[in-house]
């Protein structure tokens, strides 16, 4: 860990780099989904959802940045590399066999929850361990990634949670 003048205890910057490292993983591992779904889908509503993965790209780029630059902050190196990603991502692989659109909506979104709430962990632990700004970081991504599974779910054929509550 590099010296830095920020008047943060090492082992804050410690942990809070850690966190950060995982999410980072998790969340270039999330973006490569997203454009797998892009470019893969085949479904009657092709140009809506080929279109709409890809305007969820550019949102989840920018959270990936925030957290980059906050390890290097911190005095870390991220890493953002497909080896470490592939080595470190907590997400499950995502199928090559993946076609309609439904199914993909729902790879989608079982993976944004996940990550959604590897984060909202994340933001606590920051906390804890005396970073704020690191849990902030998490919580604005959270917000996001939450706000994004509604999205997800919206799309839905029959989404579940939907029938359930017209009922
Ligand atoms: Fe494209």
């Amino acid at each position: 860990m590099r010296h830095t003048r920020l008047k943060l205890a090492d082992n804050t910057r410690k942990t809070a780099i850690d966190l950060l490292q995982r999410t980072l993983a998790d969340a270039i591992d999330l973006r490569l989904a997203v454009k797998q779904a892009h470019w893969t889908i085949r479904d009657p509503r092709f140009q809506q959802l080929h279109e709409f993965f890809d305007s969820l790209v550019e949102p989840l780029d920018e959270e990936i940045d925030t957290m980059a630059e906050r390890i290097a902050t911190l005095g870390g190196v991220p890493d953002g590399r497909a080896i470490a990603v592939g080595q470190s991502s907590r997400l499950d692989p995502y199928g090559t066999d993946v076609v309609s659109g439904d199914d993909h909506l729902e790879a989608l979104a079982d993976r944004f929850a996940t990550l959604g709430n590897h984060v909202r962990e994340s933001i606590d632990l920051a906390d804890e361990a005396g970073d704020a700004d690191t849990a902030d970081i998490f919580t604005s991504a959270s917000r996001y990634l939450d706000k994004t599974v509604w999205f997800l779910e919206a799309h839905l054929s029959n989404d579940a949670s939907g029938l359930k509550a017209a009922s």
